[in-house]
């Protein structure tokens, strides 16, 4: 084996990025981007910071400015989750990164797994992190969240039809052809149902979907942007996609 087959055994699926979204991420932002750089070295990274009140945008330029694989998107103010994904899948893909990862600033998200997630994208258009199949688990939620997750994640499935475990989930890999095939310039999610979103959009694409198991470790420092407004909209969205879909079918549209 040659040094460089050693230092990126990822070589074979292109340049990865993997986009962080923050708001009020200060006291995460450098660890999580040490942890992603120790577990896989030739990955870069984009922070997508919503103008953070709390300085996690000042932090993040200090930290892309001692390391050349480490950059930072500015935007204007809090738009929601959705919002800075699809502004950061675009700064990717405009700069020729061929695959896009997604990932919380506060550690939910080992990245010491995300080794697996590249290894099933050798064999999917998206792969995502998943608590609901054997070997996945999460750690330290409380049983509110815990239900909160599952029942959204059921009550998706259900109306959406979608044969995925963890449909709500915000660990995923893209390939760059899946974001480019799946529609993004027709997203209007803005919170979490945002993952649902895209997750059903690359189903109806016709792309193949891997889930992998991941142990979800539940936030230390920080604060959770989980809201009541984020609930509504993921509720009544998934609502309006699945009868809108019934109705498609009786239609007789596909
Ligand atoms: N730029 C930006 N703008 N980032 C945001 C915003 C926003 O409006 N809202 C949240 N974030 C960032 C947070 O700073 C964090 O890095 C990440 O998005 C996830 O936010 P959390 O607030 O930690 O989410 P959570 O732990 O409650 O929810 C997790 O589980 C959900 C349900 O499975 C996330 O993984 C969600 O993606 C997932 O849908
Ligand atoms: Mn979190």
């Amino acid at each position: 084996m040659t040094t460089a087959d050693q230092e990126s055994p990822f070589a074979d699926l292109g340049e990865v990025l993997v986009i962080i979204p923050t708001y009020n991420e200060a006291e995460n932002v450098e660890r999580i981007i040490s942890r992603v750089r120790a577990a896989v070295p030739e990955v870069h990274v984009l922070v997508a910071d919503d103008n953070s009140p709390d300085g996690t945008g000042d932090i993040a330029d200090k930290l892309a400015g001692a390391d050349s694989q480490v950059h930072v998107l500015h935007r204007k103010g809090k738009e929601g989750l959705g919002a800075a994904y699809l502004a950061g899948f675009r700064w990717g893909i405009e700069r020729g990164y061929q695959v896009l990862v997604e990932m919380d600033a506060d550690g939910s998200h080992r990245p010491e797994e995300l080794p697996r997630l590249l290894t099933a994208l050798r064999s999917a258009d998206l792969v995502l992190g998943s608590r609901w199949v054997p070997g996945g688990a999460v750690v330290n939620w409380p049983r509110s969240r815990l239900l909160l997750s599952r029942g959204g994640s059921l009550y998706s499935r259900l109306m959406l039809d979608v044969p995925i475990r963890d449909v709500t989930g915000g660990y995923r890999a893209f390939r760059r052809e899946t974001l480019e095939g799946l529609g993004m310039e027709h997203v209007a999610s803005a919170g979490y149902c945002f993952q649902v979103d895209l997750a059903w959009r690359t189903v109806k694409a016709g792309y193949k979907v891997a889930e992998v198991p991941i142990t979800f470790v539940e936030r230390e420092l920080g604060a959770s942007k989980m809201s009541r407004s984020i609930v509504l909209e993921a509720l009544w969205r998934v609502t309006a996609w699945g009868v809108g879909a019934r109705l498609d079918k009786l239609r007789g549209r596909k």
